[in-house]
């Protein structure tokens, strides 16, 4: 409310409001994960290094040739983004640029994080990933879930839809990223 008022007082701040909610819109956070195995000092090599890892993720994800997927690693630190599919390289680097800002607060000196927006994820690790294949949780049955549905029947319909993309993906008409989507109805239980 203070914010849309604030933003309708003159033309140069509605322009800034717009360029604001434009690049502010594009990435929404989902989740993170931090490991607590092992602590980083601050003022080391390997805060630099991450630093300088990061800053590559960031400006290489701007880069469309990469279909929205980056693999690199600086001395011991290994780690990636992905984009989503169907978001353009523009969308990709704001999301990446919000990854990397937020994951050092997020996870202050871990060496092995891991972030989740709408849009990408990113993570790092120093050497090897614990947790590869992690994902955030989606609530089921629990407060602030959506949908009240059975945890089987659920999974069954999770099931058949990946089923059916596996083969669509390949087949798939877009290029390197192999990008599909599918959907199906949940009815509650
Ligand atoms: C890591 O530490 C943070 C802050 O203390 C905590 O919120 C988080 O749950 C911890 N993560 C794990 C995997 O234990
Ligand atoms: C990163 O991993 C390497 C190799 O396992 C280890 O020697 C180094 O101490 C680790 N760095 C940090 C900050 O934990
Ligand atoms: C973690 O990093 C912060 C600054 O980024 C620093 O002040 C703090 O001493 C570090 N903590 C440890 C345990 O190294
Ligand atoms: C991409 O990252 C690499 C490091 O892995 C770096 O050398 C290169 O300059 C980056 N490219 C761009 C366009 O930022
Ligand atoms: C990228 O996608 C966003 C969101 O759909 C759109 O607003 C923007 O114009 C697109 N940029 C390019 C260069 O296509
Ligand atoms: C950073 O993470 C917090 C969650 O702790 C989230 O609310 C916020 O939107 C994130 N900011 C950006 C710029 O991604």
């Amino acid at each position: 409310m203070l914010a849309s008022n604030f933003c309708t007082t003159s033309l140069i701040l509605q322009l800034l409001c717009l360029l604001f909610h434009a690049t502010a819109s594009a990435a929404i956070y989902s989740a993170h994960f931090c490991t607590n195995q092992t602590f980083y000092a601050s003022d080391t090599k390997f805060q630099s290094n991450l630093n300088t890892f990061l800053s590559s993720l960031v400006s290489n994800s701007s880069l469309p040739s990469l279909n929205g997927f980056f693999r690199t690693s600086i001395d011991d630190i290994d780690g990636r983004f992905f984009c989503r599919g169907d978001v353009n390289a523009t969308v990709c680097h704001g999301c990446v640029a919000a990854a990397a800002a937020n994951i050092t607060h997020l996870c202050p000196n871990d060496t092995e994080s891991y972030i989740w927006y709408d849009e990408c994820i990113l993570i790092y690790s120093n050497s090897t990933f614990d947790n590869d294949d992690i994902v955030p949780g989606i609530p089921l049955n629990d407060e602030g879930s959506t949908v009240n549905t059975n945890h089987d029947h659920f999974n069954q319909l999770l099931s058949n839809v990946l089923n059916s993309l596996k083969g669509k993906a390949l087949e798939s008409s877009m290029g390197e990223k192999k990008f599909v989507v599918g959907a199906v109805s949940v009815t509650s239980a």
